[in-house]
């Protein structure tokens, strides 16, 4: 017998679901019509940048395969760098962990992240890329918090506007925790350290 998500009691460390299981699925199917519209007939690879992004790249690929007017052909590619190491506030710092394996010249590619926040994880990923020269390079985030942007960069497709609030879940993490969760909720403030 299966739990419906309703039922599901909230983990203890948790304030308060933010956006739940049925939310975050019509905001991903909103990306991916976003996307589809703009990739009609091209091969388009989907860029995710691990570890936040997997459930939003994994969920956004399926929902994307099956649109028509879409894309030809869906790949799939990850990336991963790190900003936060296992503080809740970025170090300001980006590092490239793990390079993609697909070459990116001559692509039409989308760069799928759970969330931008001060825009330095994009902005740096944004250069990395377009260096590469592909034929097109958007970026879609399932959640925006535009309140402490840093970077002068914007995403081209955005699932939700989120509020100014540290948040875990679906694959956003605290101190690698709560990733595994399937809605988005806002962690106790007791539960982390804030440094600032
Ligand atoms: P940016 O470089 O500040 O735009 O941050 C992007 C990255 O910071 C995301 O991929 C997340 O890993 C992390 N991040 C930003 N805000 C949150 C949050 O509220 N909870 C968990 N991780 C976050
Ligand atoms: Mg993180």
């Amino acid at each position: 017998m299966t739990t419906p998500a309703s039922a599901r009691a909230l983990h203890p460390d948790l304030e308060c679901v933010l956006f739940n299981e049925a939310e975050i699925a019509a905001a991903i199917r909103s990306l991916a019509e976003q996307i589809a519209r703009d990739h009609v007939g091209h091969d388009v690879l989907l860029l995710g940048v691990l570890k936040g992004a997997v459930h939003v790249l994994s969920d956004l690929a399926r929902e994307l395969d099956g649109l028509k007017p879409g894309p030809a052909r869906v790949y799939l590619d990850l990336m991963a760098v790190s900003s936060y190491g296992n503080a809740s506030r970025s170090s300001g710092e980006v590092r490239l962990i793990q390079d993609t394996t697909h070459a990116i010249e001559g692509r039409r590619v989308v760069i799928v992240e759970d969330i931008i926040d001060n825009g330095l994880t994009l902005s740096y990923l944004n250069a990395l890329l377009s260096a590469r020269k592909p034929l097109s390079l958007r970026s879609a985030v399932l959640l925006d918090k535009p309140y402490r942007r840093i970077a002068g960069v914007k995403a081209d497709y955005v699932g939700l506007t989120c509020p100014d609030e540290f948040i875990v879940g679906y694959g956003l993490d605290y101190q690698e925790r709560y990733r595994t969760l399937p809605y988005i909720a806002k962690l106790r403030p007791d539960i982390f350290s804030d440094p600032e």
